[in-house]
C-alpha cells in the first residue's frame, strides 16, 4: 500500500521544509508574497519559463529549493489549475521529504479557498503515487509532509477540506493499488477479502455471495463467465448507511465490472490486447474505493456497491461461443463471443440492484475496446436512461476534472442484440458501434430504474503519467462518484423518458 504524504496547515515555512512551491501566472508574474526567496523577476522574464499551467522551474538554494510552478492566466486560476500545479510540484520534488505549498496565494479575489485547498491536496497526494509493490529497488516519492501555507484565521475553515481531500486521495490510491496488483494475486476471492477488510475498518456492511450462493440465486451470467477459471467468482455487496438521512429515503446503487483478468475466454484475445487485462476490474475497484471513504465524507444518501468479480479464462470447462446462459433476471443470453463477458456479469449485478429497490443505478465498466476507439485513453463514454441522472454525473465529472462524454443508446440498434435462439445475444452485428450495443445490452437489465453507464475502458489504465494521473491504474471514476454522491438530488422516475430515448423500434 502506497502511503500518501500527510497534509497540514501552517502560517509560515519552518526550517525543516526543503521545498517551497511558488505560483507563477502567465507573464511570468510571481503571485503571492513572502513565500519564496528573493527571485530576480527581470531574469525570470528572460527565461523560457512562462508560467503555463503545470510548468515548473526548479531553483536550488543553499537552505532550500524553490519550485516555481505555472498556473496560467492569473484571473483564471481555479481548482483544476491548482490540482495540476500541485501534482507538478510533487513530481519535481520526488526525492525531497517536505514541501510547503504557497499555492493558495494564486486563488483570485473571491475564489473558493476550500475547493482550492481540496484540489491542492488531491493534486499533491495523487501526484506522489507510484506502484512499486514488486520492485526490489523501489523509487517511491520521498515526500512525507506537505504544508499548506494559509493565514491562521483561515485554518478553521480549511482543515475540514484537508481532512476530506486526504480521504479522497487515499480512496483513489486504493483503487489504483487494487487494479495494479497482478492478476495472480488479485483474484475474485482476494477482492472479496479486501472488501471485508475495508468494510470492517471504516464501518460498512459487506456481504459476499460465493459460487454456491450465486448458484442458488441464479446468477447465470457471473457463473458462466467464471466457469473456465480455477478461481471462483464473487458478487460483493457493500452498503453505506447515512447517519442522518435527509431528503430521499432511497438508495443509489453503484455497480462495478470486476473481471480480475480478461483473457477473452475461448474467444481468446491476441497477446498484445491481453497485456493490460488485469485492469478489467477497474470498475469494481472504483466502486469499492468510493464506498471506502463514504463513512468519512458522510453523504446523506444510502449507497450500495455491487462488485461483479470473476476471471475470464479459456479451459475445458469454459463457456463456448453458442452456449446459452440464464441470468438472474430470467432473460436468456446466447454467448456468441466469450470476450464480451463484462455485460454478462453486469447483467446479474444490475438485476440484483433493481431487485433491492435502488432509486438510481450507476455502473462503471471497462466494457469495450470500441469506446476507446471512439474517445481515446482520457475520456469515458456516458450512456443511460435518465437525463437528470446523466446531467448530475456529467457535472460531478466536470467538478472532478475527469472527462466523460455522452454517447447515445439508439433504439434503431437494439435489434442487433436479438438472438435467433435466446432472448438476447451478447454481441452486436459486426464491428460498428460496439460501445452502444454493449450499453443497449446492459439497459435490458435495469428495468425501469434510472440508470447511467460509464464505459471507462480508456481512462482506467493509461501508459503515461499526466499531472495527478499516474501511469498504469488511474482510479478513474472514484472522484466523479464522490462528487456525484455529495451533490446527489433524487432523480425523477420518468418512465416516458426511458421509452422516448431507447424504446424498442417495433
Ligand atoms: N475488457 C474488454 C474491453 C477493453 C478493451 C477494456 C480495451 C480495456 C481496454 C472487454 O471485455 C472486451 O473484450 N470487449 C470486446 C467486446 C466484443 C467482443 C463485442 C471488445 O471490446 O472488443
Ligand atoms: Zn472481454
Ligand atoms: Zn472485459
Amino acid at each position: 500500500m502506497t502511503m500518501a504524504p500527510t497534509f497540514s496547515l501552517a502560517t509560515s515555512i519552518g526550517d525543516s521544509i526543503n521545498v517551497v512551491a511558488v505560483p507563477v501566472a502567465k507573464g511570468p508574474i510571481i503571485l503571492g508574497d513572502g513565500c519564496g526567496p528573493e527571485i530576480d523577476a527581470a531574469f525570470l522574464e528572460t527565461s523560457s519559463f512562462k508560467g503555463k499551467p503545470g510548468e515548473t522551474l526548479v531553483i536550488p538554494g543553499a537552505t532550500r529549493t524553490t519550485v516555481m510552478v505555472g498556473v496560467g492566466p492569473a484571473a483564471k486560476v481555479d481548482a483544476h489549475v491548482l490540482r495540476r500545479a500541485a501534482a507538478s510540484v510533487v513530481r519535481a520534488s520526488w526525492k525531497r521529504t517536505s514541501v510547503a505549498l504557497c499555492l493558495l496565494d494564486a486563488v483570485p479575489e473571491g475564489g473558493d479557498r476550500e475547493q482550492a485547498t481540496k484540489a491542492l491536496v488531491e493534486g499533491a497526494g495523487l501526484g506522489t503515487y507510484r506502484y512499486m509493490e514488486h520492485k526490489s529497488d523501489p523509487t517511491p516519492c520521498k515526500i512525507t509532509e506537505v504544508l499548506m501555507i494559509a493565514e491562521a484565521a483561515e485554518h478553521g475553515s480549511l482543515q475540514p477540506a484537508i481532512d476530506q481531500a486526504s480521504g479522497v486521495v487515499e480512496a483513489v490510491c486504493l483503487a489504483r493499488d487494487l487494479v495494479n496488483e497482478p492478476p495472480n494475486s488479485m483474484t475474485p476471492v482476494r477482492l472479496a477479502e479486501v472488501a471485508i477488510e475495508v468494510g470492517e475498518r471504516v464501518g460498512l456492511n459487506v456481504e459476499v455471495i460465493d459460487e454456491q450462493a450465486a448458484t442458488e440465486l441464479g446468477l447465470g451470467g457471473l457463473l458462466g463467465v467464471a466457469q473456465g477459471s480455477d478461481h471462483p467468482p464473487r458478487l460483493i455487496k457493500m452498503t453505506y448507511y447515512p447517519s442522518n438521512p435527509t431528503g430521499s429515503t432511497g438508495s443509489v446503487a453503484l455497480v462495478g465490472k470486476g473481471i480480475t483478468f480478461d483473457s477473452g475466454g475461448l474467444s481468446l484475445k491476441p497477446a498484445d490486447s491481453m497485456m493490460t487485462m488485469k485492469s478489467d476490474m477497474a470498475g469494481a475497484a472504483a466502486v469499492l474505493a468510493t464506498l471506502s471513504v463514504l463513512p468519512l465524507l458522510k453523504p446523506a444518501v444510502k449507497v450500495v456497491g455491487y462488485l461483479a468479480a470473476a476471471e475470464n479464462m479459456p479451459s475445458g470447462k469454459a463457456i463456448r461461443p453458442g452456449d446459452v446462459l440464464k441470468t438472474r433476471a430470467g432473460k436468456t443470453v446466447e454467448v456468441l463471443n466469450t470476450d464480451a463477458e463484462g455485460r454478462l456479469v453486469l447483467a446479474d449485478a444490475l438485476a440484483l440492484a433493481v431487485e433491492d429497490g435502488a432509486e438510481a443505478i450507476i455502473d462503471l465498466a471497462t466494457l469495450t475496446g470500441a469506446c476507446v476507439v471512439a474517445l481515446g485513453a482520457k475520456i469515458a463514454g456516458l450512456m443511460g436512461t435518465n437525463d437528470d441522472l446523466k446531467t448530475q454525473l456529467q457535472e460531478a465529472a466536470s467538478h472532478a476534472d475527469e472527462r466523460v462524454w455522452p454517447l447515445p443508446l439508439p433504439a434503431e440498434y437494439r435489434k442487433q442484440i436479438d438472438s435467433d435462439i435466446a432472448d438476447l445475444k451478447n454481441i452486436g452485428n459486426g464491428r460498428y458501434a460496439g460501445a452502444l450495443t454493449a450499453g443497449l445490452f446492459l439497459k435490458e437489465f435495469t428495468g425501469k430504474v434510472p440508470w447511467a453507464h460509464l464505459d471507462i475502458a480508456g481512462p482506467a489504465f493509461v501508459d503515461s503519467d499526466d499531472a495527478w494521473v499516474a501511469k498504469g491504474a488511474t482510479g478513474f471514476g472514484v472522484r466523479t462518484l464522490l462528487a456525484f454522491l455529495d451533490g446527489y438530488v433524487a432523480v425523477s422516475h420518468d418512465e416516458d423518458a426511458i421509452d422516448d430515448e431507447v424504446g424498442d423500434e417495433d
